[in-house]
């Protein structure tokens, strides 16, 4: 009997007095494709992080084909692919495949850049992507950035590969690419673990599911015979419904204009043509780097129109989810109560005083309505998993009581009951002073949320057309 290409016995990691990871043990084969799955919090990036020798472990032990070894970290055979990708933009493609590696040289000072070449153009073919290698990557499509990622580390010998939601940022269909690249190497004997909390991904590709719940192996299970709704059950911290998207959403009848862009261009985006109107959830897609967010930025008023004119009636607050949590979405120095309140703060001002108490209490109600895990608002927020970030950044939006809320991708990241919480966060919103405009690559978002839709294409907005009585088809047709 071989031994597994990973084994994990007893892993323990803990923050200060916090266990986030108690005794995991996994155990992968050569060839096996895992998912990673779990709410957010649950421990899998701490898992892949103290693999991968970026935080030290507190206890247990990690193997490599039987071989004890203290991480994986310059192991030549393991391959880690974060969020991030880690690419540099302007660089070319052969440059960013050959990134923190020597350059191959012919004699001397003399680089061999047509051997460069090639050995780049052999690791693109492995993941099926057809670019020229000099190529910008500022001027690839998200979904090809991640194949780069992805075709760096196989270059460098990787036969077992770590991706962390690296397509939690994608549409469907570039999301597709990557993970048909990652079936793929799987099926020629590469191991691949990984991260997301997309359910139909996870259920098209992998071999076997390993559900991670408060830091513990809570199930291990073969992906054949696991059913959408089982795998919902498993996830669900506590017992939750997940309704049928579509079904639950109800037809509105719009109330008066609250905001409307005319001609507006700015960013990459324009010329942009938009209302909204109150009662309503006007909803927008179309591939990142479209000029899709732009948009958003220019409805908010974050972006100034360089043409155009942006109209707001009377009185009109807005509220904005920028896209990326990371670098637009918080203060990771400061607790979660003021990255909760830091846009709000006259909500709890009486007499030129803030009272403080009722600030921590509101807090604390969004902070469980949400699920924000874990349930405390003194912690830092830099210290939060990534899709609790995303509820602390959706939550002071709320928190700013506007009129029209401009949502960038409000589910990027978060787990199958924080999604469904969201959404009937937002369903609950419109009403005859408010509107909500919901930029979003994700289909499901689009379903639950919207009343009307457009696609953005080379920054510019087609024609609306109502949700209602979509198809699944032609939604897919839309995306
Ligand atoms: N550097 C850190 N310091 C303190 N606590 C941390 C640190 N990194 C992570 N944690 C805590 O560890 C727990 C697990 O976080 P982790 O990022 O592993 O979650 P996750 O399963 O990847 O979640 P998500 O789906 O949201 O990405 C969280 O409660 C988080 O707050
Ligand atoms: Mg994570």
């Amino acid at each position: 009997m071989t031994a597994p290409a990973l084994e994990v016995a007893g892993l323990d990691k803990a923050f200060g007095r916090v266990r986030v990871l108690r005794g995991i043990d996994l155990a992968v084969d050569e060839g096996e494709f895992v998912g990673l799955m779990g709410p957010n919090g649950a421990g899998k990036s701490t898992l892949i992080k103290v693999l991968a020798g970026v935080h030290p472990a507190s206890a247990g032990r990690i193997a490599l084909h039987g071989e004890h070894v203290a991480s994986l970290d310059g192991q030549p055979e393991v391959g880690f692919i974060h969020q991030d990708l880690g690419l540099v933009d302007a660089l070319p493609v052969v440059d960013n495949l050959r990134l923190g590696q020597a350059p191959l040289r012919l004699v001397g000072p003399l680089l061999n850049r047509r051997a460069e070449r090639a050995a780049a153009e052999r690791a693109l073919a492995a993941v099926g992507l057809d670019v020229d290698v000099r190529t910008a990557v500022a001027d690839l499509a998200p979904g090809e950035k991640a194949l780069v990622a992805i075709a760096r580390v196989l270059a460098r010998g990787a036969r077992l590969i770590f991706v962390d939601e690296a397509t939690s940022t994608l549409p469907p269909d570039e999301a597709r690419r990557v993970t048909d690249a990652l079936t793929v190497l799987a099926r020629q004997g590469a191991t691949v673990i990984m991260v997301s909390h997309k359910l139909s991904e996870i259920l098209d590709c992998t071999d076997r599911i390993v559900l991670l719940l408060d830091g513990e192996v809570a199930a291990d299970r073969p992906t054949t015979g696991l059913g959408r709704e089982e795998l919902v059950r498993l996830l669900a911290r506590h017992e939750k419904s997940v309704a049928d998207p579509a079904a639950v959403r109800t037809v509105r009848t719009p109330g008066r204009e609250l905001l409307r862009l005319d001609a507006v261009r700015g960013g990459r985006a324009g010329p942009v043509d938009l209302t909204v109107r109150a009662g309503e959830v006007v909803g927008l897609t179309g591939t990142p780097g479209s000029g899709l967010h732009d948009v958003g930025f220019l409805a908010h008023g974050a972006l100034r129109p360089t043409a155009g004119r942006r109209v707001v009636a009377p009185g009109v607050r807005t509220a904005l989810v920028p896209p990326h949590r990371e670098t637009q979405g918080g203060f990771a120095a400061l607790d979660v109560r003021s990255n909760l309140t830091v846009s709000a703060l006259r909500r709890w001002r009486r007499l030129g005083f803030l009272d403080r108490a009722r600030e921590r209490r509101d807090c604390a109600a969004l902070v469980a309505e949400l699920e924000v895990h874990p349930a405390d608002v003194d912690v830092d927020f830099g210290a939060l998993s990534g899709g609790n970030k995303q509820k602390v950044v959706f939550g002071r939006a709320l928190l700013r009581e506007a009129d029209v809320y401009v949502l960038c991708e409000p589910t990027r990241g978060v787990d199958v009951a924080a999604r469904e919480e969201i959404y009937e966060i937002v369903r609950r919103l419109p009403d005859e002073r408010t509107g909500v405009l919901v930029i979003t690559s994700d289909a499901e978002d689009l379903l639950a949320l919207c009343d009307r839709l457009a696609t953005v294409a080379e920054g510019t907005v087609d024609g609306f057309r109502p949700v209602a009585g979509l198809s699944d088809e032609q939604l897919e047709a839309v995306l």
